[in-house]
């Protein structure tokens, strides 16, 4: 009899521990807020990236808003309000959703023009990804698109610092690396200059995307976020014969 009531009272301390808590964290729908410059842009006249083709990947109720914008640097899209306006789409959020924030930065950042330091890209994309971590959010650092410049058949790699930085900082403070980078400089040298520059944005122009390159890099954004995160595989649509050619390096 003793003994029984000291299982009862086991038993029941056991129960009051493994109590189900609220819905988890990844059972919520995800939303995805876009922090970043022309190269995760809408399309426009100025620019344009694999934002919109990414976010037509999500499946309803998950959703993502798109704040790019043409030119921004990490001091930039600060000071312009940008980042505040990402932040307050967060706020919102967290509540009903799994949120995660995409930072991508370094096409205007490593234009000497525009006066940031790698140190300093290093510590704006550190600071960024802590604000997103602040509110309960996720940070996912991306490595900046690849231009589609080639030097004969041999695309040319201009974003080194930058990319390199980025990954610096995903190392030493535990965020998640996207590397679009590398990912979009293996699809576009296997492919070859021509194909590729059937994305262009407008002939000439090979750092924007067209309507039909967003929806290819915004897959490569896609699975690179699915192969990150399984979890994720409820909210994020699949396009088997997209990610195929894309995985075998044939133009789609
Ligand atoms: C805030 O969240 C609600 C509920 O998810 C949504 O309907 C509304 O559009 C959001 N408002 C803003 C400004 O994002
Ligand atoms: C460049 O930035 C540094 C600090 O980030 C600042 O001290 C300096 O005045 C800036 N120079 C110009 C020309 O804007
Ligand atoms: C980036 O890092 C790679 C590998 O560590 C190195 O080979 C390359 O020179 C670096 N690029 C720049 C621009 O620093
Ligand atoms: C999947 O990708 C292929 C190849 O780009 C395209 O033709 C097709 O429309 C896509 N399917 C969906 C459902 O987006």
């Amino acid at each position: 009899m003793a003994l029984r009531a000291i299982l009862s009272v086991l038993l029941l301390a056991h129960l009051s521990v493994t109590t189900p808590t609220p819905k988890h964290k990844k059972e919520k729908p995800a939303a995805f807020f876009l922090a970043g410059d022309s190269t995760t842009a809408v399309q426009s006249a100025g620019g344009g990236g694999w934002g919109n083709g990414f976010l037509a990947t999500l499946q309803p109720p998950a959703y993502g808003v798109n704040k790019g914008h043409n030119g921004a640097t990490t001091v930039s899209f600060v000071k312009g309000g940008d980042w505040a306006t990402v932040l307050n789409l967060v706020k919102n959020a967290t509540d009903a959703y799994n949120v995660f924030v995409t930072i991508q930065f370094g096409h205007n950042d490593q234009k000497p023009a525009n006066n940031v330091s790698i140190a300093q890209f290093k510590t704006n994309l550190a600071s960024l990804a802590s604000d997103v971590q602040e509110l309960g959010a996720t940070p996912l650092l991306f490595t900046s698109l690849s231009r589609r410049n080639f030097n004969g058949a041999q695309l040319i790699q201009d974003l080194g610092d930058v990319v390199n930085a980025t990954r610096e900082v995903a190392a030493a403070s535990h965020i998640k690396l996207i590397d679009l980078n590398a990912a979009s400089r293996t699809y576009v040298q296997a492919i070859g200059s021509a194909e590729a520059d059937k994305y262009n944005l407008v002939a000439g122009d090979r750092t924007h995307l067209n309507a039909h390159g967003s929806d290819v890099f915004g897959r490569i954004v896609a699975d690179l976020i699915l192969k990150s995160d399984k979890s994720l595989s409820r909210w994020i649509g699949r396009n088997a014969t997209l990610s195929h050619l894309i995985a075998e390096g044939v133009y789609a």
